[in-house]
Parts: structure tokens; C-alpha cells; sequence
């Protein structure tokens, strides 16, 4: 979908979009309009929306007014963005192609909420799809802005990008596991990132062999895809400063290995790449908004595969950090992934901080459902801050402990330690295992996000299906705290 400006009010518009406070009609609109509102309850509830006809100029025009909740609220932006994606769900399949949206008594920022509801809410992934009914097809393909307050259009410029971040995310998360796999993952990000002033590093099984990096070759062993590791670097700071490094895990399907699932909801694990996924569409965001910020984002990208070449249960494998592991669950595959990529980014990027993603475990979803991620980290000051760029940019997250007690739990009789632990705390054991690859008391966090990548009914700005959780969160991370 196309955002456009326009200085005047564009001639021949069928549809107009008015944004409406609770409880605060806007002034002149037509009778019929403002008693038709009141007589169907509409009071500008955020995500409330009316419709009707009204004549304008000698033509019947449709108006839309959608709710964005008290003024004073502090959910105001989230209201706004409320307000957009009712816009868009409304309106994305119902035979209309442009929306006018009449910006009047919206600031800038304001604006930049709307249309991010709007664009957010009506992507849809339909390329895999050649038999859709006109009902079902996304016809709408521009917003007309105008009366746009003054700074809008260029607020608009970074609003944008990290819509396309989001947009990235959904779509690789979207992507089947015959289509994304760890190659055309980085062949995807290569096509996006080109020209933008990013540094692309791609390391394949031979260069990761050679590095030792045995835990995430281990993982990918039993796949005909190869494993990569990905590099996507942008130095938007000043130079020299040390970079803030965000990990993500990228296993692009995951049966299990000889661990295998069960079979039910199996196809669930093409989003096992969710972590780096968000990592890539964070980054394009970041990038696309020239942050004014050293970042670096690594993904582990493997395939999860029971196979003759596979890795068994029982099997020891030595990381690149030289530390032992004793896999007792092929399927418990993701930290075996993130061990190399974490010792990597660290020996290779010396990061001031990182931040890790990760659909790590289902014990995540057990504990905290769809609403928030699991937040673990070693460092209060850096826990806090993502705490507050989660409640600010709507990605919520809420922390868990970790201690020696816990650690202790994957101690191994044979190895420096097993890849499981025992029945309970599944999440955080396997949390102390990733910090076991953390050198020097790095500040280090860990979002478990395996309870929100992926969307079973719509939401406030996503529909079914891939949520493009982190991106903001990480957007507003560096906003916050790096730059
Ligand atoms: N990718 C899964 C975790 C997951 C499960 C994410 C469901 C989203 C939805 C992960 O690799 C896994 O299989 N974890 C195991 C760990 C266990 C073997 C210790 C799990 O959670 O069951
Ligand atoms: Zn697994
Ligand atoms: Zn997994």
C-alpha cells in the first residue's frame, strides 16, 4: 500500500477518513453524519469505526470515522495506530482503492501512528495464492493524505521505514520452510539491503567448520540445506564505538531432528526462524532510517532435520567458544544455535550489549501465553530499558530470573554441560544455558518469543498469521537508549 500527500484536498474522492477522539466529534461534519455517529453508538472509541453516505459538492461520498480513544491517554499512540488498522480492515477488501485521509487536528506524530495502523494492518501475504475471490483480494492501494500538519510528510519518511522492517519480518516468517531456507534467507536480505549502506557477511559450512563452530553445525547436520551465518552490519554511530548487537535464531524449520514432534501442528515450526526474522526486519528499519547507531545483527540459520547424517541424542558436540555440550534433545536446537552465533558476535563485533530473539521454548507459551515475550537477562539496567521500549512500542515483554541455582540444572555427568534440563523452568534453563556462552558480564538480554511471532486471530495491527513481534521493540531500543 501506497502513502501519499497532498497539499489540497484531491477532487473525486470516494471514500474520506476522519480520526476521532472519544467524545469529540469533528466540527462541520453533516447532520446525517454526526446524529447517524450517535444513533449507532460511535463515540471514538480507539479501533471504533462508522461509516456512511453523505452528499458532498453535488456527489455521494463515503465517510469513515474511526476512533482513537481519550486524548489524554497514555496509550495514545496505540489508540491512533487503533485507529488506522480499523481503517484498513475495513476497508482493504471491500472494493475500494484509495482512502482519503483528512489529517486536520492531527499532529505530526500523531499522523505517523495512523498510517503505521493502516499499512500495518492491511499487509497481507497472498503471492502463493492464485485462486482468490474478488471479496478476499486486497483492493486498496493508496492513502491520499491531506491537511497534513506541518513536518508530516518527513515524520512519515521514518514511520515508513520501519513499517517495511515489520513488513520484512512478516514476510520471512510467513514463507514456508521449501521456500525459506537458510540460503534464500540471505538471499532475500542481500536483495533488500542493497544499496542501503549495509555490511553484509555471510559465513557458509566450510568457514563455520573451520571456526569450529560445531553446537550450530551440529543443528544443521541432518539437512540437505546448508547452514549460514549472517552479518548485517550498519555503523550509523560515531566511529569506533563499540556496537549494540542483536542475535537472532533463524532455524527455518524444525522437526525436532531424531527428537522428533509430533505430528500435529508441526507446520507451526516454519516460524522457528521468527528470532532472525525480526533481527533482519529490525535491521532493515534501523538501516532504512540511517539510526544514527553502531548495530549489529547475526543470524544462526539452519535447518532441523532427522536424517542418517543427524545428530543423536547422546551425541557431544564442542562450540566455537571450545565449551562441551551433551544434546540430550535434538529438539532443544535453538540454544545450541545461538551458542556459536553469541561466541561469534563476541569475538568477531566486541558489542557493548546484546540483545538475543528467540522462539526458544514452548514452556514460554505455557507461562505467558501470546500477551508478552520472556525477558532474562544479567544486567538490571539493560532489563529495564527493554522493558520500557517494550511497554512504548506495544512489543511487550516481561523478565524472568536466572541464577546459579538454575544453571546448576544443566550441568552434565560426561560434557560441560547438557542441552536440557529437568522437568520444570524449561524457559530459563534454557536461558543459563545461552548465558553460559557470555563472556566478561557482557550486558546481555534474552527474549523468548516463541508465544509471539505467530498469530492465531487477528490483533491490533496484524491479521492472522505473522505479527513481525521485535522489530519496533528494537527500533525503539536504540531510539532510547543508543542514540
Ligand atoms: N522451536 C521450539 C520451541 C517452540 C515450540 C516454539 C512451540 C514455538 C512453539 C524449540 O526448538 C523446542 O522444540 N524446544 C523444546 C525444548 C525441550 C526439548 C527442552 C520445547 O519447548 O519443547
Ligand atoms: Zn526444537
Ligand atoms: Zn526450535
Amino acid at each position: 500500500m501506497k502513502i501519499e500527500f497532498s497539499p489540497t484536498r484531491p477532487a473525486g474522492l470516494r471514500l474520506i477518513a476522519h480520526i476521532v477522539d472519544k467524545g469529540k466529534h469533528p466540527d462541520g461534519l453533516e447532520r446525517t453524519l454526526a446524529e447517524g455517529a450517535s444513533e449507532a453508538r460511535f463515540e471514538g472509541r480507539a479501533g471504533q469505526l462508522f461509516d456512511s453516505f453523505v452528499e458532498r459538492d453535488g456527489s455521494v461520498v463515503r465517510i469513515a470515522l474511526a476512533g482513537a480513544g481519550e486524548r489524554s491517554s497514555d496509550k495514545r499512540q496505540q489508540g491512533l495506530e487503533r485507529a488506522g488498522a480499523a481503517l484498513a480492515a475495513k476497508f482493504m477488501s471491500a472494493g475500494v482503492e484509495t482512502i482519503g485521509l483528512d489529517a486536520s487536528g492531527l499532529s505530526a506524530e500523531e499522523l505517523v501512528s495512523v498510517l503505521l495502523g493502516l499499512r500495518l494492518r492491511s499487509w497481507r501475504w497472498d503471492v502463493h495464492r492464485t485462486t482468490m475471490k474478488e471479496d478476499q483480494k486486497v483492493h486498496l492501494k493508496t492513502v491520499t493524505v491531506f491537511n497534513a500538519a506541518e513536518g508530516g510528510t518527513s515524520a512519515w519518511e521514518n514511520g515508513a521505514a520501519l513499517a517495511a522492517g515489520i513488513e520484512f519480518t512478516r514476510e520471512l516468517v510467513s514463507e514456508p520452510a521449501n521456500v525459506i531456507y537458510p540460503e534464500s534467507f540471505v538471499a532475500r536480505v542481500r536483495e533488500r539491503f542493497e544499496g542501503m549502506g549495509a555490511e553484509i557477511t555471510v559465513l557458509d559450512e566450510a568457514a563455520m567448520h573451520e571456526l569450529g563452530m560445531g553446537s550450530l553445525l551440529g543443528v544443521g547436520q541432518g539437512s540437505r540445506r546448508e547452514s549460514r551465518l549472517l552479518a548485517i552490519r550498519w555503523n550509523g554511530g560515531t566511529p569506533g564505538d563499540a556496537p549494540t548487537a542483536f542475535v537472532g535464531k533463524g532455524v527455518t524449520f524444525d522437526t525436532g531432528g531424531i527428537s522428533i514432534k509430533a505430528g500435529p501442528g508441526m507446520e507451526d515450526m516454519k516460524w522457528d526462524m521468527g528470532g532472525g526474522g525480526a533481527v533482519a526486519g529490525a535491521m532493515l528499519a534501523l538501516v532504512g532510517r540511517k539510526a544514527k547507531a553502531n548495530i549489529v545483527g547475526v543470524i544462526g540459520l539452519v535447518e532441523n532435520m532427522p536424517d542418517g547424517d543427524a545428530i543423536r541424542p547422546g551425541d557431544i558436540l564442542t562450540s566455537m567458544s571450545g565449551k562441551t555440550i551433551e544434546v540430550l534433545n535434538t529438539d532443544a536446537e535453538g540454544r545450541l544455535v545461538l551458542a556459536d552465533a553469541l561466541h561469534w558476535v563476541q569475538v568477531t563485533h566486541k558489542p557493548a550489549r546484546i540483545v538475543d530473539f528467540a522462539t526458544l521454548t514452548g514452556a514460554m507459551i505455557v507461562a505467558l501465553g501470546n500477551e508478552h515475550a520472556g525477558l532474562f537477562s544479567n544486567d538490571n539496567t539493560l532489563a529495564g530499558q527493554l522493558t520500557k521500549a517494550g511497554e512504548e512500542s506495544g512489543d511487550a515483554l516481561w523478565r524472568f530470573p536466572l541464577s546459579a541455582a538454575y544453571d546448576r540444572l544443566i550441568d552434565s555427568p560426561i560434557a560441560d554441560m547438557k542441552n536440557i534440563g529437568g522437568k520444570g523452568a524449561g524457559s530459563i534453563t534454557a536461558a543459563q544455558f545461552l548465558q553460559r556462552f557470555i563472556m566478561d558480564k557482557t550486558p546481555w538480554a534474552h527474549c523468548d518469543i516463541a508465544g509471539m511471532v505467530w498469530a492465531d486471530k487477528p490483533g491490533q495491527t496484524w491479521g492472522k498469521g505473522a505479527t513481525g513481534y521485535g522489530v519496533r521493540l528494537m527500533d525503539r531500543f536504540i531510539a532510547d537508549t543508543v542514540e
